[in-house]
């Protein structure tokens, strides 16, 4: 069966739904998601969306841009940074008057918060900046643009995974679908994709994303030969509950929360005098880090401890009621009277598919490609540089997810459907039948190896040697995979097939991430270097591309934006 769209948005978390809601009435919008939307990851951000209200104290964009920039060791495109912090008091009103429960100062306003980097007047001190609902506003923006999708009659696929890309002649042509519950493949045509299926954090073994964050859409662009910028700036949370990577929001640091080494000692002013627990997570991440390496972990282990005992029970229930029972549930701990162990957990990839302030694809020549646009964690805007300031998360996603809503109608002259070459359905059916006659190696123990070499080799520090040999071997992995096979043969339902299918995506990112974070020899951000531990702009002030050649993975670069702010020493 064929079925075809003007727009097919590919992911329903905040950014594909925000895009969605843009494109124009006139436009028959297809929205498909390997998910039931309400189960995207973007329903786990925690701690709020970043906008300079000045509900709670003095702010500006201004200075909110300055610390998205800084905050993103001026790797951040300035242009992007600028438009992300002018246009987030529109974004958080527009948050509002859709529904968004957010909770409120005692004048009604909405509530704001500190968080990590971001600061009043240029680096002078925290600022309350974050907006948010207790800590789930992820989960109530979430839900509430859905409802507003329903509203709009949006065809929704869930539960429908997108198993190939299709380009033809340059031009975005569609998406080859496979469905979860009857095992069908469609090929399904379309004028214009938009690619919004976030981030990749399962590659690593601690993280804390969601299942499903496996990078299919971003690994599709690349093997269709779209570059992938910055692939080396993996964010690593500093506060993951030991072991399991779970998140524990930073607005737990944000409410008052201090992080302890095994001795008790409250570490992090001596890494960041000025902000202390709230500097930028790189920051955070390797002083931790730096903790368990020199002996200082809580019994000898590596983990610190986040105390939350100086809130009151009372503050803890009202403002961080998940993250306390997270706490409980999980590690039997009362946060209100016992330190939590925390580790860094892979979070968030600042790098991903290069687009321009629209949301439309870059490919090798640095020009759009007709009828492809990407937004939210998949993409690579470049607004959150070589690190990115929690709430800029949520931020990203609904600014520049309008953005690229937008940017379809406004090309709808340019787009058409095209012809499809190929028998794609036939196609993904031969490699799907390989896969279920395969006796080869599992996925889980394939995805299993890979994990743990990702995090023994590019993690919070990195060197050469590490990361040389763990390509080495996340490039075995990728031979052991041309033969992976699946116990479960059935149609219907295949939950171990769509584990090996993804398993290709996440090796392919794996390789990306290491051939850029090998190839960049300084230390900037969240990408921390060992043998070269300082940063170096004369040298590095510019984006990594990789992008996949007939030869293998080939490294090309590009300049950064600067408007405004001009790179300095970055203290905190
Ligand atoms: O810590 C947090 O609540 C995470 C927020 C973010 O990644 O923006």
């Amino acid at each position: 069966m064929e079925l075809q769209f003007d727009a097919l948005v590919v992911g329903s978390g905040l950014a594909g739904l925000r895009a969605a809601l843009e494109i124009p009435e006139g436009f028959k919008v297809g929205l498909v998601s390997k998910v039931f939307p309400t189960r995207s990851h973007s329903g786990a951000a925690q701690g709020g969306i970043g906008a300079a209200l000045s509900n709670e104290e003095p702010d500006s964009w201004e200075w909110h841009m300055f610390d998205t920039v800084k905050g993103g060791d001026y790797l951040t495109d300035q242009d992007a940074a600028e438009t992300l912090a002018m246009d987030a008091a529109r974004a958080v009103y527009e948050l509002e008057h859709m529904g968004v429960p957010f909770n409120r100062t005692a004048e009604g306003r909405i509530a704001q918060r500190a968080f990590g980097g971001h600061t009043r007047n240029f680096g002078e001190g925290p600022v309350k900046r974050s907006c948010y609902a207790a800590d789930r506003t992820g989960r109530v923006v979430l839900d509430t643009l859905f409802g507003k999708a329903l509203e709009k009659g949006i065809h929704i696929f869930s539960e429908v995974y997108m198993i190939d890309l299709i380009i033809e002649k340059g031009h975005a042509a569609g998406i080859v679908t496979y469905d979860l519950a009857t095992g069908a493949i469609h090929n399904v045509k379309a004028k214009a994709v938009l690619i919004a299926t976030g981030g990749f954090g399962r590659v690593y073994k601690t993280n804390s994303n969601c299942f499903s964050n496996t990078g299919d859409g971003v690994y599709l662009c690349f093997r269709n030969g779209t570059p992938l910028e910055d692939m080396e700036f993996v964010q690593f949370h500093p506060t993951g509950i030991y072991p399991l990577g779970v998140l524990v929001s930073e607005a737990a640091r944000g409410e008052g929360g201090v992080l302890k080494n095994g001795l008790g000692f409250r570490f992090m002013p001596d890494y960041a005098p000025t902000l202390k627990d709230l500097a930028p997570r790189d920051v955070v991440s390797r002083a931790i880090d730096t903790e368990i390496r020199q002996g200082r972990g809580v019994n000898g282990k590596d983990y610190v401890h986040l105390d939350l005992t100086g809130l009151g029970a009372d503050k803890i229930e009202e403002k961080l009621s998940d993250i306390s029972s997270f706490a409980r549930i999980y590690l039997g701990v009362d946060s209100a009277t016992q330190p939590i162990p925390v580790t860094p957990t892979c979070h968030y990839m600042m790098g991903g598919i290069p687009t321009d302030l629209n949301g439309r694809v870059l490919g090798k020549n640095g020009t759009p490609i007709p009828g492809l646009y990407a937004a939210g964690e998949a993409a690579c805007v470049s607004v959150h540089g070589a690190n990115r300031l929690g709430t800029n998360s949520l931020l990203d996603l609904v600014v520049f997810g309008r953005r690229a809503g937008r940017a379809i109608a406004q090309d709808e002259k340019s787009l058409h459907f095209s012809d499809v070459s190929r028998d794609v359905v036939k196609e993904l059916t031969s490699k799907i039948n390989a896969i279920k006659r395969s006796n080869g190696p599992k996925p889980a123990n394939l995805r299993a190896r890979m994990r743990q070499i990702m995090t023994d080799c590019c993690s919070v520090f990195r060197n050469n040697d590490d990361m040389v040999k763990g390509l080495e071997e996340i490039r075995s992995i990728q031979e052991q995979y041309r033969s992976v096979s699946i116990d479960n043969r059935a149609e219907k339902f295949n939950t171990d097939l769509l584990d090996a299918i993804e398993l290709e995506s996440l090796l392919g990112l794996a390789e990306a991430i290491l051939v850029s974070a090998i190839v960049r020899t300084e230390s900037r951000g969240a990408h921390y270097r060992e043998d070269y531990p300082e940063r170096d702009d004369h040298n590095w002030l510019k984006h990594t591309m990789v992008t996949a050649g007939a030869n293998g993975l080939e490294i090309s670069f590009k300049p950064v934006k600067i408007t405004k702010f001009e790179p300095k020493a970055r203290t905190f």
